[in-house]
């Protein structure tokens, strides 16, 4: 179960707004390449389909021949779902072409379990790292995850509306802060005070479950109704302290209904310094430990696909040239 592939991995995922290629080798990421397209999408407020797909078509070559430099993978691992179609499926072709001529498998990987597994980088010894919980906050999802171990896991609650990195993004652009929105908030929270403004925590007596459509509306009433005197730094603060508390209450249920003896962050929303704090130090405070990979590991990247999808090559698992993509798609090896 924790046997890596045992040669070079490249990996390729193109499954939202990142054109990404990495070369792994068991748990080492020897290279990891990201071409975002921010900028691109900036000016429409978030992601046009269309447009992301032209762009990773444009990158794709490029950031995989820098993601080789002079090495030769012996497999490629792609993410093949869940995702934008038409991104996953220049990513899933580049694959395919790419195996086809050097005769090497293929393995499509699911996105969240690359999330999932990316706290294996680096690791010398990864059989110790499980069983744990992780909680997967991202643009389009916010999960709480018993993971049994690589490949099985059980979801314990999830989002009921938005997503955290959907709550964050929304609170920026009523900010006038702009897409993504998550670091903005960040910043401009350094300078503010997180208790000027009383912002919903969301689903409080629900046990693991989260919501943040609430806060969404909250933060449309506050720009509504302080106008010109709202202060924008106290209001990033404010937003940022509610989707944060909101993370941290359903984690310490979970904690404490699991007993876990460790606890992992995960996704884009894990790179936010005061969550990456906040977490810390409640796993702390229950004794266990708290892991969360590097910030080049949070958001989307194709080193943590090539971390997942070695371990599945590693135990023998291929797909087929017909391998699809599926916009959505659940986490596989679910269990009970
Ligand atoms: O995992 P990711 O790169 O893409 C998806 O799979 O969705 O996550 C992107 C999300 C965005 O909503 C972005 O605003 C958020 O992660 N994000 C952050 C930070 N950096 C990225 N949220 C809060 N604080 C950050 N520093
Ligand atoms: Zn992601």
């Amino acid at each position: 179960m924790f046997e890596f592939f045992p040669d070079n991995v490249l990996a390729i995922e193109t499954s939202c707004d990142e054109t990404s290629a990495a070369l792994v080798n068991g748990s080492e990421v020897r290279s990891n390449v990201v071409a975002s397209q921010v900028d691109l999408h900036k000016k429409w407020g978030g992601v046009v389909p269309e447009a992301a797909a032209r762009a990773h078509v444009e990158a794709i070559l490029p950031v995989i021949e820098e993601a080789l430099g002079s090495e030769v993978p012996r497999a490629i691992a792609v993410t093949n779902r869940p995702g934008l179609v038409g991104a996953l499926s220049v990513g899933v072709a580049a694959a395919k072409a790419l195996c086809l001529a050097w005769d090497i498998p293929i393995l499509g990987v699911h996105h969240l379990e690359g999330h999932i597994l990316s706290i294996l980088a680096g690791r010398t010894e990864v059989a110790s790292l499980f069983p744990h919980l992780s909680l997967v906050v991202s643009g389009g999802h916010t999960e709480l995850v018993w993971v049994e171990a690589p490949g099985r896991y059980a979801i314990l609650g999830h989002t009921i509306d938005d997503a955290a990195g959907e709550a964050f993004d929304k609170g920026a652009r009523l900010l006038g802060l702009g897409y993504p929105g998550g670091a903005a908030i960040q910043e401009l929270a350094t300078s503010g005070d997180p208790g000027r403004y009383s912002l919903p925590r969301g689903l409080s007596k629900d046990a693991y479950n989260f919501s943040f459509s609430g806060l969404k509306t909250a933060v449309l009433r506050l720009v509504e109704t302080e106008g010109d005197r709202l202060n924008h730094a106290d209001a990033a603060a404010s937003i940022q302290a509610a989707v944060v508390d909101s993370l941290l209450t359903k984690a310490s249920h979970a904690i404490e209904a699991r007993e876990p003896k460790a606890f992992s962050l995960v996704g884009g929303v894990a790179a936010n310094r005061s969550l990456r704090a906040k977490l810390g130090e409640l796993c702390h405070r229950y004794g266990i430990e708290f892991y969360t990979p590097t910030l080049d590991l949070c958001t989307d990247n194709a080193a943590m696909i090539g971390l997942a999808g070695s371990l599945r090559l590693g135990r023998g698992e291929r797909s087929g040239f017909d391998l699809d993509c599926e916009p959505n798609s659940p986490l596989p090896g679910l269990i009970d």
